[in-house]
Order: C-alpha cells, then sequence, then structure tokens
C-alpha cells in the first residue's frame, strides 16, 4: 500500500492553489493517511468541515484520536460497496468544495481499475480512478488539487480519463516534483489544479471522445496544436520536386528552419504560417523550437508540431511563453530512449499562458 506521506512544504503549495474565498467550506481527502493535507487546510480555514477517509485502519485510529472533530471513515475508496457504507461520503456526496489528493499509485503490473464518471465507465490507472472518483463528491465549481505521476499524461491507459478531465473541469500543472521530493522511490509527479466546471464543455459528437484534436481555446483566445502526420519513411514514395515543402526535426535548428530541401505530393494537412515548431520526439531543446514566418506552406513529419493563433501578437507572446518556461516543457518529455510530447501534455502546458497579461 502506498504510504508515502506528503511533506510540509507540498502540502503547504497545494492548499496556496485554492481559490475559494469562503472562511466555511467542506474539505476532503479520501487517501488521508496521518492526515497532513487536511492539517496544513485547516490551519487556513479554522471554520471548515474536514473530512478523512483512508483504507488503512490504523491510520484511521491515529486520525481519530489526533482530529475528534473531523468527519473519519474506513472506505476503501475504490469499492462502489465500500464507498456506500462509508457514512462521510453518504452524507457530503456532491457537497464537497475542495478535496486535496496524494492518491495511491504505485500500480504494480499495470493493472486497469474501471470508475463510473458521468454516466461513462472509464478504465484507468490507479490514481486516475482515484482522481476521478473524487471528483464525483465535488459540488458544482468545486476544486481539487491533487498530486499524479507525471507519466498519467502520456499513457494510453489514462487517455480516455483526460478526454474526460478535459471536458468536465479546466486544469492546470503547478509544479513538477522529482523523485527525491518524497520518501522512498517516487516517481516524477505533478500538482494539478482541477475544477469542476459548471456545464461540460462542447465538442462535436466526434471530438467528445478524443478531444486530442480539438483547438484548445484559452478564453476567448485560440491555441491550436496541430501534431505532424506524415511519416519519414514514406518519403521516397511521394518526393516531388514542386510538392509542398517538409519540415522534419532535423530541420529545425538554432531557432530557424534549415535545409528546407524535401518537397512531397500532399494535398491535406498543409500548414500555413505564421506558426511556432516545437520538436515532437528527441531530446528536447529550446533550440529546436522555431517561429515559422515564412509564406511557403509546409507539412510537418510526424516528430513536430505546429502551435498557431490567429493574432500575430499572441502568436509571439505564446513563443515567449514557450521559451521562458522551457524547463517545465522539457519535463513533459517521458522516454528515455527517445523522449517525446504528447499532443495533451503540450495543450496541458500552453493551457498555462495567460494572452490577455500584456507582459508574456
Ligand atoms: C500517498 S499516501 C497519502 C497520504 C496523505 N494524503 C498525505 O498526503 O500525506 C496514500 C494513502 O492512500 C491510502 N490508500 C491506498 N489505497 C487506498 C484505497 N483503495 N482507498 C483508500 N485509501 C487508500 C494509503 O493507506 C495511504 O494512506
Amino acid at each position: 500500500m502506498d504510504k508515502f506521506y506528503t511533506p510540509n512544504h507540498v502540502a503547504s503549495n497545494m492548499v496556496k492553489q485554492v481559490k475559494n474565498k469562503k472562511r466555511d467550506i467542506i474539505i476532503a481527502d479520501f487517501a488521508a493517511g496521518r492526515g497532513e493535507l487536511l492539517r496544513i487546510a485547516e490551519i487556513k480555514w479554522p471554520k471548515s468541515k474536514l473530512i478523512a477517509t483512508d483504507i488503512n485502519v490504523s491510520s484511521i485510529r491515529f486520525l481519530q484520536k489526533q482530529h475528534p472533530n473531523w468527519a473519519i471513515g474506513r472506505c476503501d475508496f475504490l469499492s462502489d460497496k465500500s464507498r456506500r457504507k462509508c457514512r462521510p461520503l453518504v452524507k457530503f456526496n456532491n457537497k464537497i468544495n475542495l478535496i486535496l489528493l496524494n492518491p495511491p499509485f504505485s500500480n504494480k503490473g499495470g493493472k486497469l481499475y474501471q470508475t463510473s464518471f458521468k454516466d461513462l465507465e472509464i478504465r484507468s490507472s490507479q490514481a486516475m480512478a482515484f482522481l476521478l472518483t473524487s471528483i464525483n463528491f465535488l459540488d458544482n465549481g468545486g476544486e481539487l488539487v491533487a498530486i499524479l505521476p507525471s507519466g498519467s499524461f502520456s499513457s494510453e491507459r489514462d487517455r480516455m480519463a483526460w478526454s474526460l478531465l478535459d471536458r468536465y473541469t479546466s486544469y492546470k500543472i503547478i509544479n513538477t516534483y522529482n523523485h527525491n521530493t518524497f520518501d522512498n522511490c517516487y516517481p516524477t509527479t505533478h500538482l494539478i489544479y482541477f475544477r469542476l466546471l459548471k456545464n461540460e464543455k462542447h465538442f462535436s459528437k466526434e471530438k467528445k471522445l478524443f478531444p486530442q484534436s480539438k483547438p484548445k481555446t484559452n478564453g476567448k483566445y485560440e491555441i491550436r496544436v496541430q501534431r505532424g502526420r506524415f511519416s519519414m519513411y514514406k518519403y521516397k514514395s511521394v518526393a516531388m520536386k514542386r510538392g509542398v515543402t517538409l519540415i522534419h526535426s532535423t530541420n529545425l535548428q538554432n531557432q530557424e528552419v534549415i535545409n528546407l530541401d524535401k518537397k512531397i505530393r500532399v494535398d491535406k494537412n498543409i500548414i500555413i504560417s505564421p506558426t511556432i515548431l516545437i520538436p515532437r520526439v528527441g531530446k528536447p531543446t529550446k533550440h529546436k523550437v522555431v517561429h515559422y514566418n515564412n509564406r511557403v506552406p509546409i507539412i510537418l513529419s510526424d516528430c513536430v508540431f505546429a502551435v498557431s493563433c490567429r493574432n500575430k501578437k499572441n502568436l509571439i507572446k505564446i513563443e515567449k511563453y514557450i521559451l521562458s518556461n522551457w524547463n517545465k516543457l522539457s519535463k513533459l518529455y517521458s522516454g528515455t530512449c527517445a523522449p517525446f510530447l504528447t499532443q495533451n501534455n503540450l495543450e496541458l502546458f500552453l493551457s498555462g499562458i495567460n494572452l490577455k497579461n500584456s507582459n508574456i
């Protein structure tokens, strides 16, 4: 069982993210352990109602002794039956304003967990199942701050779950912690802030399940991420002197595109400048981020992303944001031999930009 408790500085950072200004809110942790997250929350909101559940009997005894005023219950949070029997959970279902979570995520053997979320049955990793189940307990507009393994973003197992989170919440990566932050052998983790949206975001039917292909919007400023689709091994069969210029990650150097000598016969996925090109695969380096402003239309290999925005001034801001937060973005590349960035992760990173702020 995962019992690596959250260090004080991380718990404080989690609490700091909360936007709710009310004094008497309902706060819960469903994998409470020794109650560190709730203890820090109680300092900030002394008038709040605190709900702590955990599967571990000795943790529950400890909590009952230390915090007699909290609503405490033993519960295997991933079991429907156990949740239905846990009194604090039944009483505060859909009423919780804030959830703080450092869920278990050892996930031995890559087991998949099934969760009911908004009338859908979703299979995911253990940490994600914990997160989705927790969100079911939030009131409309409720907030959740969680520590999650960074691998969850690129994991195929959690793809559907992230699609649903895209639809029902707004979320943002606040911080990344390396494996030294927690005791024992923890993976790299992200601190992520979620807010349950009052209304589901609307996408077309097809895009509902695969929002990876939707343009990411940031308020009224639309940022569009496109992943290149052309596989380089096909180059010889479609090479053409007067074709569309092909850009591969090897053409991105020193923030410029170089050696544009490949042209191919294509009629779709053509990109018109201006756009920002970012490598999708390979060792992440900001020298490969290129603001492409040439009028020549291009087609991208599957190792490159294009980030576009209708407003040219905003595109410059986006470029600045990418370069000045490169450290953060480079950590989202996963895999050791050939590190790669997922579209979901890139969109998530870009969701942190505030284009209305003229200082970026
Ligand atoms: C990483 S610790 C976090 C503890 C505490 N929230 C903190 O941040 O210090 C994870 C906790 O999840 C509990 N846990 C593991 N599986 C669980 C389950 N199925 N249901 C409820 N709690 C579980 C463990 O007992 C452990 O206390």
